[in-house]
């Protein structure tokens, strides 16, 4: 049976062009789902797969020949990239240099971000991996500076509707999903939704800091959870690479998770979604001349 998704149903095809195949088995070596074995020193596909072909593209993607094709699962052979076009390669330390040089950026020049470089983005952030394929995160991008501040506001309007969740009583009750769930929102959830709607009423944008471009990656119900974040960070990069500044999200999904019904239909957001982030994104105001030195909790090696 395939693995299902919200985009589908049924299981990859792999589609082998023998007079292209040169019978290394690297496309064997590859999947994990056991689709392809090699009978009489070529590679057939299997009756007997672990779950049947996910078209995670990769046996496509390793054929030194191309004599491999996959379709079906929103996948088709113009999905392959050739990776010999793509001289400019970053070394390591480029990647690295670019990673501690970034900061989050919460303040932005009012100027919109170019419909070139948000493409860009998009183009980046779409090549993370994800838990099974094809990725089943929804993207929402709200462009413009007056429709993130509207969308903002929106927000934290919600918010208040269901300042409730915040009230002492309510706040108690956390305990029973444990100590730290309630210290958090005793310390953080409580005194955040506060300063958001008292800065609201005096026209202050302290969500999305009017940034001029948020993205929010959204999980389908059927997905890893871990799944959004990682195109998130990936944008995040890509921004950065291209001179924008960026900012990770995170008060928002947990609140607008259950409910915020109107809210989601007006903003085009997933119903249903277990987990999500919004990124913001700008032009950055100010220069960070330093980098900062950060660290794990902890990085424990268990080893031979
Ligand atoms: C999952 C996640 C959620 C975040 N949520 C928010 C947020 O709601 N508001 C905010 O101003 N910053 C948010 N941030 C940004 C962090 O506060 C920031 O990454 C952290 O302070 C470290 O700063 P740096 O990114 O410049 O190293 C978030 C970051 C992450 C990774």
């Amino acid at each position: 049976m395939a693995i299902i998704t919200s985009r589908t149903n049924e299981n990859g095809w792999i589609n082998i062009l023998y007079d292209r195949c040169n019978s290394c088995g690297l496309c064997v070596k590859v999947c994990k789902d056991f689709s392809l074995i090699m009978d009489d020193n070529k590679p057939v596909v299997s009756n007997f797969p672990l779950f049947g072909c996910i078209a995670c593209g990769q046996c496509m993607a390793v054929c030194p020949t191309n004599a491999i094709e996959i379709s079906g699962r929103e996948m088709t052979v113009n999905d392959r990239i050739d990776l010999s076009e793509m001289k400019d390669k970053s070394s390591y330390i480029q990647l690295k240099n670019l990673m501690i040089g970034r900061r989050s950026i919460r303040d932005f020049k009012e100027v919109e971000v170019e419909n070139a470089l948000i493409e860009k983005i998009i183009e980046a952030a779409v090549s993370a991996p994800m838990g099974l394929p094809p990725s089943d995160v929804h993207l929402v991008v709200i462009k413009g500076r007056l429709k993130v501040r509207e969308f903002s506001f929106d927000v934290i309007d919600y918010f208040r509707k269901i300042s409730w969740v915040f009230s002492p009583a309510f706040i108690w009750l956390w305990r029973l999903f444990g100590k730290e769930a309630y210290q958090v929102m005793k310390s953080f959830g409580q005194p955040l939704v506060n300063f958001m709607t008292e800065s609201k009423e005096k026209q202050e944008n302290y969500l999305l800091y009017d940034a001029p471009l948020a993205m929010y990656f959204a999980a389908s119900p059927y997905c890893d959870p871990a799944d959004p974040y990682i195109p998130a960070t990936y944008a995040m990069l890509a921004a950065e690479s291209l001179g924008l500044g960026s900012c990770m999200i995170g008060s928002i999904h947990p609140m607008i998770q259950y409910g915020a019904k109107k809210l989601k239909q007006k903003w085009n957001l997933p119903e249903k979604s277990p987990a999500g982030i919004f990124v913001i994104f700008g032009h950055p105001k100010y220069k960070f001349k330093s980098g900062i030195r950060r660290s794990f909790a902890e990085v424990a090696f268990i080893q031979n």
